[in-house]
């Protein structure tokens, strides 16, 4: 069972980045190229490019595609014009904290490079392509430490995950499913349910988009039948992606994560987080600290071109929710999984 077909969401290309648009999958395949720090921010603000680390990687490059565009050759204007470039990529959206992790890479390396502005600017370039290839790496090596913790019986297994965790929402390959591409690749995948994850159906869209590109056997479900399929015993374990974790293991994901997590609690199927440390924010003590995106009502109000819900009803439309760390079974990062309560140590451990 091989691996063919890779989706590479984010793709440098001469002089400019190649996305591929995510609004239009799966009714049409369309590329959008980006050769402007500004076009980069819209991107990412439209979710043309979604996903924690994918915008991570995307924002890399906004930053290099703003530096280019600096005109200066003083190097301290240099540095408080790049400045500039990162608030406006910072303002694109709250929650992924892989994006401001990226955005301060970046300014890091602009800051630490000793040479002439020209010199710095190619620096960012490479790093931005150093964080690009190396998120497919992460993706893999997360992908087979998830596997490896995966429920032993039965043999083949069936899988449960919520939004597009996948190649999509990251360099390539996925973090929820680079786990779910790691158990079919070793023959130990029976089949993915890929939840349709309302508003903005990025399960529906996405996921199962991605699954028949390489022949994962998918099926759909719309987000309330989770409880049943676990009741009916149809599931053997539920694998998220995340958009930031707190230190004490909260985690935020796509609206509906949290319910999830208690439906899958309830039925004692085990509920695995798989995010790459660069989405583990230290800084924020527990999962209420997240900021957490609130998006246009319209999302909810209609879909396509219908209206389904009267004029006259308000709206609330968080874009995610945080799930405590007491329902989490573990979190699969790149260098291992670890329970939500060891994650400080498990960074210290990284670290020395
Ligand atoms: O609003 P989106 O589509 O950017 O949200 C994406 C998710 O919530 C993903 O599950 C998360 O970013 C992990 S991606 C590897």
């Amino acid at each position: 069972m091989s691996i063919t077909n890779q989706v590479f969401p984010v793709v440098w290309y001469e002089d400019h980045v190649r996305l591929i648009d995510q609004n239009h999958l799966p009714t049409s395949f369309e590329v959008v190229e980006i050769s402007r720090s500004d076009d980069m921010a819209i991107a990412i603000k439209t979710m043309i490019v979604r996903g924690a680390p994918a915008i991570g990687v995307a924002a890399a490059y906004g930053m290099y595609l703003g530096a280019r565009e600096i005109q200066t050759s003083d190097r301290d204007q240099f540095l408080v014009q790049l400045e500039v470039v990162a608030k406006k990529l910072r303002a694109t959206r709250p929650t992924a904290v892989n994006l401001f992790w990226a955005i301060e890479r970046m300014l890091k390396v602009a800051r630490q490079t000793v040479g002439p502005v020209d010199y710095l600017k190619q620096t960012l370039l490479e790093t931005a392509q150093t964080i690009n290839a190396d998120d497919i790496e992460t993706c893999q090596a997360i992908g087979d430490h998830g596997l490896s913790v995966m429920p032993q019986n039965p043999e083949r297994l069936r899988l449960l995950t919520h939004c597009n965790a996948g190649a999509l929402a990251t360099a390539g390959y996925g973090t929820a499913l680079g786990v779910v591409r790691s158990a079919w690749r070793e023959g130990r995948l029976e089949r993915l349910y890929a939840d349709e994850t309302r508003p903005r159906l990025q399960g529906a869209r996405l996921t199962a988009w991605e699954c028949v590109q390489e022949g994962i056997p998918v099926t759909l479900i719309s987000d309330n039948m989770s409880a049943h399929c676990m009741k009916q015993g149809m599931i053997d374990a539920v694998v998220v992606g995340a958009d930031r974790i707190a230190a004490n293991g909260d985690a935020a994901n796509k609206i509906g994560t949290y319910a999830l997590a208690i439906i899958a609690k309830a039925h004692n199927v085990p509920f695995y987080v798989a995010a790459p440390l660069s989405t583990i924010d230290f800084e924020l003590k527990d999962g209420d600290l997240i900021p957490i995106e609130e998006r246009d009502a319209i999302e909810l109000y209609q879909i396509g071109n219908t209206r389904i819900c009267p004029v006259g009803a308000e709206f609330y439309n968080p874009a995610f929710d945080v799930t405590p760390a007491a329902l989490i079974t573990g979190i699969i990062t790149e260098h291992g999984v670890v329970k939500p309560e060891d994650l400080i140590k498990f960074r210290e451990k990284q670290v020395c």
